[in-house]
């Protein structure tokens, strides 16, 4: 494992909504599914196993693994959170690497119904948390993995919702030890790990981020360096202002995504990873931010756009540079 020092340059990479599951294989009853599941399975059955391709996540998620020292996945593992499910999940995420460098946060269709839960979410444990033995009784959120100048804070805005809904929580509890998580490691960069964005207006209703505005004065007040979210399958770019500058928000496309059109809205979504690039100047933090993108034929990443921040946290917009930009007309637009 290569945590890197607190001093040195670190790149990591970033990917979301890997939906990588197979509910008809992890279904053992059709009792599992008497409740919102039944809904979810459907809805994978008739649809969503054609969104999502196995192949697809197969060769970003190899490609995100090889292009840094650590790889954060920001939820929505499984399709309707089924125990056999999450044991798909483990086995998957086990081929891919080590623990220790793979982060996880759930999303809302890992905590698709109440029942189960909280007992399959801590499976994940091993890629949530660097805490000793005698730690292992405390909540599981937020955590923090401290890599390099990185400091990983992971939420969990994934909670059960009702039949057609898709929307995420924080809760109290988890704000207030966030509150202390940012203070204690202010002199690191801090990236802030959640599935639903704290962007407003970013989701319509059913699928928002409820008590935003709770979350969103924490940061103001305490300071992030960053927000990676995923979500909502499209690549979005962001920024939360605070009094010192703004915090970037950067959300990913579903890294299973099998986009086929040739229009450039599919193409944005389909299967991708960030890279992020870390190093601590004499002027503050610079970051470098590249989009890789599964290419027409299917077997490789493009590099589709490379944007650089410089002295974060008081972000200077006019410091960011667009390379590649033949490729990308859309995502750089959306800036
Ligand atoms: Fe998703
Ligand atoms: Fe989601």
């Amino acid at each position: 494992m290569n945590t890197g020092t607190a001093n040195q340059p670190f790149r990591f990479t970033h990917i979301s909504d890997l939906h990588l599951t197979n509910p008809k294989a992890a279904l053992k009853s059709l009792w599992m599914i008497c409740n919102k599941r039944v809904l979810g399975y459907l809805s994978w059955q008739y649809r969503r196993r054609f969104l999502h391709s196995p192949s697809v996540l197969e060769t970003v998620a190899r490609a995100a693994c090889s292009d840094g020292d650590h790889l954060v996945i920001t939820g929505d593992l499984t399709q309707i959170g089924l125990p056999e499910e999450y044991r798909q999940t483990c086995q998957w995420l086990s081929r891919l690497g080590s623990p220790a460098n793979i982060s996880v946060i759930p999303g809302n269709h890992d905590a698709y119904a109440g029942s189960s839960w909280r007992e399959c979410i801590q499976s994940w444990k091993p890629h949530m948390s660097d805490r000793m033995p005698e730690q292992q009784d405390q909540p599981l959120w937020p955590f923090v993995r401290l890599r390099g100048p990185v400091a990983f804070i992971g939420v969990s805005s994934a909670v059960p919702s009702p039949p057609f809904f898709a929307s995420g929580r924080v809760g109290q509890d988890q704000l207030q030890r966030l509150e202390q998580m940012l203070a204690d490691h202010q002199s690191r960069f801090r990236v802030l790990l959640i599935h639903h964005s704290p962007v407003a207006g970013h989701d319509s209703f059913r699928k928002r981020l409820f008590q935003r505005s709770s979350l969103v004065r924490i940061l103001q007040a305490r300071g992030v360096e960053m927000v990676l979210h995923g979500h909502n399958h499209r690549p979005c770019w962001n920024e939360l202002k605070t009094a010192s500058g703004y915090i970037p928000v950067i959300g990913v496309p579903a890294a299973s995504a099998a986009e086929s059109g040739p229009d450039e809205a599919s193409l944005s979504r389909r299967g991708s990873y960030y890279a992020y690039q870390v190093a601590q100047t004499d002027e503050g933090w610079c970051l470098e931010v590249t989009a890789h993108r599964l290419n027409a034929e299917g077997t490789a990443m493009d590099l589709v756009w490379c944007r650089r921040y410089g002295r974060l946290p008081a972000l200077s917009i006019n410091s960011w540079i667009i390379s590649q930009s033949a490729r990308l007309s859309t995502s750089t637009a959306a800036s």
